[in-house]
């Protein structure tokens, strides 16, 4: 079942190409369709003046990655709560708004009753995506999008997250082409980015030897912080996420303008930073921020895009990941933070595929 893989983490892991080019198959052969989420969605979605999304741990991410999409592309207002926030809180129901939740295994005790929640608080446009065909989420939601990662059997969620993000772009996507802000010739650029997505993952994977340089130094660390910007700092939360969940080393992640507001005075020689640097409008705030790092002793380890300009020097590692890849970089650069975790939970000896005190499916509360 592992075939040449040593744990399922890793060949989910790899699996991701394959995983993103099953979920975004139905997109490409149909454009930014209403269909893809559901019979219904043509009138429901044409209704939308608001999003709320709904989840927990690595989801949850995926929607703090979907806000800026569904912000820049479908200029719509978009909350994301974590779902055993929102289940106890008395939340006003604005008019028209979609409440999505993201679940991969579709049971998430929380995210189901903070879909409970927002059904009585009087939300009835819910839209579930998901990973597991008819389970209770999607069950209770008017419109799914199922993501075609296939079972995911590790406890730390990588295959699963990377398909929500592409199922989120598309409905980003298809919320802008039916408030008629996405003009033909940007939806067929987008179906290009989303078509090149599965070959520009591979790209990054093949990048696991380097990364698995980086994980020797990591196991003998008790701490990590890794900084991201924009879109790309729940890429950061997700690194962290993933490096406690699977090596039980304590990882924090900031966004990297909040660093002097706190978290720089944690900052030495011990303290590895990750940097989530691609090529974009941010970068040079970033790069702003690593001196930051660097002028307290902070040993940076950046993974940055192929056709940025700066080389490592003492103290500053870089891995580039592939040539900066637009609207869906977050995709990219969530791979090297998950081979990451990989490697240095490997150096560690701990139990990768069913970390302690962790279950799959969390149905209890
Ligand atoms: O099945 P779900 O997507 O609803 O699960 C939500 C979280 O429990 C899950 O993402 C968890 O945070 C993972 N173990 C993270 O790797």
């Amino acid at each position: 079942e592992l075939g040449p893989y040593s744990h399922f983490m890793q060949k989910e892991i790899h699996e991701q190409p394959k995983a993103l080019a099953d979920t975004i198959e139905q997109v490409l052969e149909q454009g930014f369709s209403p269909a893809l989420f559901g019979a219904e969605a043509a009138s429901l979605l044409g209704k939308v003046e608001g999003v709320q999304i709904l989840a927990c741990g690595t989801s949850y991410y995926a929607a703090s990655v979907a806000r800026y999409w569904i912000e820049q592309i479908a200029r719509l207002p978009c909350q994301v709560e974590i779902a055993s926030e929102y289940r106890y809180r008395d939340a006003v129901a604005l008019p028209n708004q979609l409440v999505v939740t993201i679940s991969q295994s579709g049971e998430t005790l929380d995210t189901m009753e903070a879909l409970k929640h927002a059904q009585q608080l009087g939300h009835d446009l819910t839209l579930s995506i998901c990973n597991v065909r008819e389970s209770a989420i999607p069950r209770a939601s008017r419109l799914v999008f199922y993501t075609r990662a296939g079972a995911e059997i590790g406890v730390a969620s990588t295959k699963a997250f990377t398909t929500q993000l592409a199922a989120l772009f598309t409905l980003a996507a298809t919320l802008a082409k039916l408030r008629g802000h996405l003009s033909a010739e940007v939806e067929a650029n987008y179906l290009d980015d989303l078509r090149k997505l599965p070959g520009s993952v591979q790209h990054a994977l093949n990048l696991e030897p380097q990364v698995k340089a980086w994980a020797e130094l990591f196991s003998t660390r008790q701490h990590a912080l890794f900084l991201g910007r924009g879109v790309h700092y729940p890429i950061a939360l997700e690194g962290a996420l993933k490096l406690k969940e699977i090596t039980y080393i304590h990882a924090e992640a900031y966004p990297a303008g909040e660093l002097k507001h706190g978290p720089l005075a944690l900052v030495d020689e011990q303290m590895p930073v990750v940097v989530i640097a691609p090529n974009d409008s941010l970068l040079e705030k970033v790069h702003s921020n690593m001196q930051e790092v660097r002028a307290r002793g902070g040993e940076l380890f950046v993974f940055a895009d192929l056709d940025s300009h700066f080389g490592e020097s003492d103290g500053l590692h870089v891995i580039r990941t592939p040539r900066h890849v637009g609207v869906l970089s977050p995709v990219v650069h969530t791979i090297p933070v998950q081979l990451l975790a990989y490697h240095t939970a490997l150096a560690r000896g701990t139990d990768v595929d069913k970390p302690r005190n962790l279950a799959k499916a969390v149905t209890v509360e």
